[in-house]
């Protein structure tokens, strides 16, 4: 192996007020330590980017602390270990670990975890058997229980949480309607994944309308991504004890007037719905099921992920900035390496 002096990262260097942009990012270089006992070094092959980060570029309290200013972002990567002094790892290994945006990362081994690309492409560890495929599973399944003939909402619905949560609830022979904003995705969640109906929330012009035809039977359970004015529509459709899993809010992620909105409480008195926000690592003690719920579905053929995969790792700020453009159809990834 060549000998490793440079690192690259990926800094925040300010905190964005509103939208990011990419001068909220530096891109840094700097010597590296050698790995300590029972340390190794990560070469990064794929990067996440997620929403959840612009929650942690903000310095207010959250379920996770703020990034630091002027230190590497943090985030799931998947790499191969090139240099271990630990045990459990030997050079070579694929790990998945919550690690700097840098093409290095000396790391506790402890902190890391093995995966195998005989069961599944690398990237698949960051999407639909990682993070936003488990989100899916636990939040559509302890929150929603979806039941045979439901009416489930989902919006977001081409990203990599809600492709995933629409096909669960399929397989739970739930009646799924997709919203999304662009027509390439209501096509492609209805013609590749077998969403029942979809609605682009861009163009749709009555949303309200276009809702209430999708949904004749009302809805029994909402998996609330987005936030906002589509959440505000959906609510009006409750059927008595519908379920709500809030997963995310995107669409006030960015937002510098607050977020306001109609006040849900009678609604949900009225239907005595059930309203729960929840976090992937809630159920961070039974992701193995999750894990292997996926796996299975994924080998039988009933369940299809989507990525989108940006190349090079000067690319990381962009593809994140590209989120809250809805680029992405599935996972957005960024592979900084080859394997
Ligand atoms: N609770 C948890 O543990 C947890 C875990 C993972 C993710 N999340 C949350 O779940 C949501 C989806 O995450 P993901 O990783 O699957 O991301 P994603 O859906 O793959 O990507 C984000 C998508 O959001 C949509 N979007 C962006 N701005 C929007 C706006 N103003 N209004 C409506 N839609 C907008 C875009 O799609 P369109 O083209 O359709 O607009 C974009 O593709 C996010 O809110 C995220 O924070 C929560």
């Amino acid at each position: 192996m060549k000998s490793l002096t440079i690192n690259r990262m990926i800094v925040l260097l300010s905190r964005p007020e509103g939208m990011p942009t990419e001068q909220n990012f530096e891109i840094r270089e700097a010597p590296f330590a050698e790995p300590g006992e029972n340390q190794v070094v990560v070469r990064s092959i794929y990067l996440s980017v997620d929403p959840y980060m612009r929650g942690r570029m903000n310095d207010s309290k959250s379920y996770t602390e703020p990034y630091r200013l002027g230190e590497p972002i943090v985030g799931g990567v998947v790499g191969e270990i090139v240099k271990s002094k630990s045990d459990q790892y030997v050079v070579g290994d694929k790990v998945i670990g919550m690690l700097g945006w840098q093409l290095y990362n000396v790391v506790d081994a402890a902190l890391l975890r093995k995966v195998d690309e005989k069961i599944a492409p690398l990237s698949a560890y960051l999407s639909v058997l990682g993070l936003t495929g488990l989100t899916a599973y636990f939040g559509l399944l302890d929150i929603g229980q979806p039941k045979e003939g439901e009416t489930v909402v989902v919006s977001g619905a081409a990203g990599a949480v809600g492709m995933i949560v629409g096909q669960i609830a399929k397989i739970k022979g739930a009646r799924v309607v997709g919203i999304a904003g662009s027509d390439e995705k209501t096509q492609f969640l209805e013609n590749e994944l077998g969403f029942d109906e979809t609605i682009n929330y861009k163009t749709v012009g009555n949303l309200s309308q276009a809702l209430e035809q999708a949904c004749p039977d009302g809805v029994d359970i909402y998996f609330d991504n987005v936030g906002g004015t589509i959440s505000d529509e959906v609510m009006n459709l409750l059927n008595t004890h519908a379920r709500i899993a809030v997963c995310g809010a995107i669409s006030s992620y960015n937002s510098t007037d607050g977020d306001y909105g109609p006040r849900v409480q009678r609604k949900l008195i009225k239907t005595r719905s059930l309203m729960k926000g929840f976090i992937y690592f809630d159920y961070a003690d039974r992701s193995n099921e999750g894990i292997q719920a996926l796996g299975k579905w994924l080998t039988e053929g009933k369940l299809k992920y989507e990525e989108t995969i940006m190349e090079g790792f000067d690319q990381v700020p962009q593809a994140f900035l590209q989120l809250f453009e809805g680029k992405n159809l599935g996972k957005m990834l960024v592979k900084v390496n080859g394997i």
